[in-house]
């Protein structure tokens, strides 16, 4: 049996001094947060611990800060401010891992705020776009409080409850939060996509992060073949390929003729496609991000982006120096489980510069710098000036190799900072 209460009525239920797990990117439910932010003369430190989250965040507002802590598990744009000011903290932390967080009460959930799918016949609502935390959180919060929206895609894989596990459910009938990646592709992503394409041979796996330059490279991608795509998450960009042919998910080892990923984020189009459509599975992150699953596809390509690297290839992905930018996210898990594939190629990708002309390729990390992947992790670097691949390198090599590839008015100011630091000496071996 279906009931529905209110809003105010669902999140009544949350108490002072408790931890609350808020679902992520698409899968934000907004509506139980305005109502929870409406209680905020009533509540004292409520912790609140989310990944991505999109659209108004009413909880991070500055006179809700004795009442809310965002205690954020990555950084998006809706909580940066709070998480960099005493209204909040960052807990750096791989993506694969969280769950384990959860289940073993390291982070223990009093209450789970979702969004999921109407009942099916059976009772059993849809995770919909967002399996990857919010499934473990689900199964070990003592009260979980859905916002069931008539709109939210229903999803296969692992991401389903019994609507009888609801303490309370809201109900709405309103679209998802979109995400255009592709309208930030400039000519510069296009020449970053078309120099990856280059290093993907058909039958490879392919796993992608965030941001323009992903859906840049599946953009170039149409003429390869039989692809696989075993991804933490994924937007509009596999569309085109799915229908092209190109991505046939066809020699996966792991769940082959599936888009296997653990959320996604795109388009009303992309969440009509997922709608009870098989051939897009989701799973949790623990699970997806396993390097010990990811390496048994074959040729795994991981294509993630950085904010930073150094002249040894150490990579800063989740700060701007100390400011709390993103997060560590599943970037390492992937780097990693594509090097143990076989075939596999980890791939770290960004323009050369910031839109203001600050080189990314640096001599040192920014003070304060968070370094996401490490030099020993890293191999393929591409920018719109070329490939670098540092497998094997020692450092000197690598920072020849990175300047390379940096933008040309930087050039010189790196290759003093090579000089300064190892020498005129130029390696004699190849
Ligand atoms: N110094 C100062 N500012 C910098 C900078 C630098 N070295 N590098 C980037 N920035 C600024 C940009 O100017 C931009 O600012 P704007 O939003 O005001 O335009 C912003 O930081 C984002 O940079 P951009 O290059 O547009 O990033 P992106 O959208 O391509 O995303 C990451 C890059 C690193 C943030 C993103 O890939 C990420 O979050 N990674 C970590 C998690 C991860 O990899 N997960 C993988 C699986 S999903």
């Amino acid at each position: 049996m279906t009931s529905y209460t209110t809003p105010e009525n669902a999140v009544s239920l949350i108490q002072s001094n408790q931890r609350v797990f808020i679902h992520g990117s698409a899968a934000t439910p907004t509506t139980l947060l305005f109502a929870l932010a409406a209680r905020k003369n009533e509540l004292r430190n409520v912790e609140l611990v989310a990944i991505s989250t999109f659209g108004p965040m009413p909880l991070v507002e500055p006179d809700c800060k004795e009442s809310f802590f965002m205690n954020s598990l990555f950084v998006s744009e809706n909580v940066r401010a709070a998480v960099n000011s005493d209204q909040g903290g960052y807990v750096p932390i791989f993506l694969s891992e969280i769950g384990h967080l959860f289940r073993k009460n390291i982070l223990k959930i009093d209450v789970a705020l979702i969004h999921v799918s109407e009942p099916d016949i059976h009772g059993y609502c849809s995770l919909g776009t967002s399996i990857d935390i919010a499934k473990p959180a689900v199964d070990t919060a003592r009260i979980i409080i859905a916002q069931v929206n008539k709109q939210m895609p229903r999803t296969h894989g692992d991401g389903h409850i019994h609507f009888s596990k609801f303490a309370a459910a809201t109900y709405v009938d309103e679209p998802l939060f979109e995400v255009n990646y592709g309208k930030k592709i400039t000519e510069t992503e296009r020449q970053i996509g078309h120099h990856i394409a280059n290093l993907i041979e058909d039958r490879a796996t392919i796993q992608m992060g965030i941001g323009a330059i992903p859906d840049a490279v599946l953009d170039s991608l149409h003429t390869h073949k039989d692809l696989g795509i075993h991804t933490e998450m994924f937007s509009d960009g596999i569309l085109g390929l799915m229908k092209s042919g190109a991505v046939t998910n066809a020699y996966k080892k792991k769940h082959p003729g599936k888009v296997v990923s653990s959320f996604t984020v795109g388009s009303a189009a992309l969440y009509k496609e997922i709608h009870d459509n098989p051939e897009y599975s989701f799973h949790e992150a623990a699970y997806v991000n396993d390097t010990a699953v990811i390496r048994k596809n074959p040729k795994v390509v991981s294509i993630n982006s950085c904010l930073e690297m150094d002249l040894t290839g150490q990579v800063c992905a989740d700060s701007i120096g100390s400011y709390h930018y993103s997060g560590v996210g599943g970037q390492m898990d992937f780097m990693r489980g594509a090097s143990l594939s076989d075939g596999g190629k980890p791939i770290m990708a960004m323009t050369a510069c910031t839109k203001k002309g600050t080189s990314k390729i640096v001599p040192y990390l920014r003070q304060g710098a968070g370094v996401v992947t490490t030099r020993a992790h890293l191999q393929y670097v591409v920018t719109e000036f070329g490939v670098a691949n540092l497998y094997g390198k020692n450092l000197r090599q690598r920072a020849h190799e990175l300047m390379r590839i940096s933008h040309p008015s930087h050039h010189e100011e790196l290759e003093k900072a090579i000089m300064e630091r190892f020498g005129s000496f130029v390696y004699p071996f190849r």
